[in-house]
């Protein structure tokens, strides 16, 4: 199939391009670059043989995306262009909005217009919230979401089902991630956040590194294992294999599904932060700080759909999730020059 990847520099974008190369497929990568770098396109080139055509694009630009659609013929899109800071979207709503929902918007209707039938859409496990209890169903549908960028994927999800319901043929998977960790085992790709990370794993790595001086364990107290919060962490080249599934999933099917990418297994901060140590061999400093807004105890996925639709299963665990994210880390100090 011939692919437009959005957002196909960017972490879970580029590792997904890797593996659809690899699988005999063609990507073209359209991304405003806001969040990653040019060279990603050189190393997804070293790993395939291939570098992807590209266009800087933003999804924000009607007619920027006008011109990839006219001077390409795809057979499916797989959505990964938007903004994904929780905090940032709590300060600045309007800006994840205008990226995340007007941007789609502009996306949807050029896949219509130009009588592209298959998507794939970059979902999260944030949208079942904190309404129903781990192990996450799909068929638990939709919670309430308590900040913007929350909102802005569980708004995408209702909008392409709506696509689907009306235009005859569309097909499309929302996959729901849970956390995306990892890296590719090459060093060559890998998640690099700006300023000081939010994110966990991210976050560990500069300790790592010596960059920051410990870690703050948000809260202690949480009904779990060691009280503190458990997720459902899956390596991002598991994950770009699930694309795979799924857009070859959507060519041969009509109609929406929603379906989880987890391993289904949940791990505590501390579980994460001890295997982290045994990849980087060194002892981590941590001290435990309150609770963060927002924060449930519990996430973790129902994987029985995944298996059954995609026939997807995780192959990596948490040993090797901290040992590849270590080893880009180690291999890029400087993030992907
Ligand atoms: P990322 O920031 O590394 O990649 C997103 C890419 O989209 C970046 O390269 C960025 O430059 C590009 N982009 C942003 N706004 C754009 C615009 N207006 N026009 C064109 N390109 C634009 O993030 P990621 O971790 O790879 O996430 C990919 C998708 O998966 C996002 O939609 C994200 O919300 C979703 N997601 C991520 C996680 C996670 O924990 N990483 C969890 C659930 C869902
Ligand atoms: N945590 C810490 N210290 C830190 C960072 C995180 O203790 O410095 C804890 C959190 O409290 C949580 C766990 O580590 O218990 C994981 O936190 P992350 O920020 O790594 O991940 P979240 O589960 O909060 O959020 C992720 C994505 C969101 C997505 C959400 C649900 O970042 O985009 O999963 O899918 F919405």
């Amino acid at each position: 199939m011939n692919i437009l990847v959005t957002g196909g520099t960017g972490f879970i974008g580029s590792h997904t391009c890797v593996e659809l190369l690899n699988n005999g497929h063609q990507v073209v990568i359209l991304d405003n670059l806001y969040n990653s770098n040019i060279h990603v396109l050189e190393r997804i080139g070293k790993l395939t043989g291939v570098t992807p055509k590209f266009y800087e694009t933003d999804i924000r630009d009607k007619e920027g995306l006008k011109k990839v659609f006219e001077e390409n013929r795809f057979d499916a899109c797989i959505h990964f262009a938007g903004l994904k800071a929780v905090g940032e979207s709590v300060s600045k709503p309007l800006f994840y909005y205008q990226n995340n929902i007007e941007g789609s918007l502009n996306l949807y209707e050029c896949l219509i217009a130009y009588g592209v039938k298959n998507i794939v859409f970059s979902s999260s496990a944030t949208v079942y919230g904190d309404n129903f209890e781990a192990p996450f169903k799909e068929e638990y549908g939709r919670g309430t979401t308590t900040n913007p960028y929350g909102s802005t994927k569980l708004m995408n999800e209702i909008i392409i089902e709506d696509l689907c319901k009306a235009n005859e043929g569309m097909s499309a998977v929302l996959l729901r991630y849970f956390n995306p960790i990892g890296a590719h085992e090459s060093g060559l790709l890998g998640e690099v956040p700006n300023g000081i990370p939010n994110n966990l794993v991210p976050y560990i790595a500069r300790v790592a590194e010596g960059k920051l001086d410990r870690l703050n364990v948000f809260g202690d107290d949480y009904d779990t294992v060691d009280g503190t919060g458990v997720r459902d962490y899956i390596h991002v080249v598991d994950l770009a294999r699930a694309h795979v599934k799924a857009v070859e999933y959507a060519d041969k099917h009509t109609g929406c599904e929603v379906i989880n990418v987890g391993s289904g297994k949940g791990y505590s901060v501390l579980e994460v932060l001890h295997a982290y140590e045994k990849a980087c061999g060194k002892t981590l400093p941590y001290v435990v700080a309150p609770r963060r807004p927002g924060d449930i105890a519990t996430s973790y996925a129902a994987t029985d759909k995944a298996k059954e639709l995609l026939g997807f299963e995780t192959e990596y665990d948490i040993e090797k999730m901290c040992a590849d994210s270590y080893h880009f880390s180690v291999m890029n100090p400087n993030g992907i020059e």
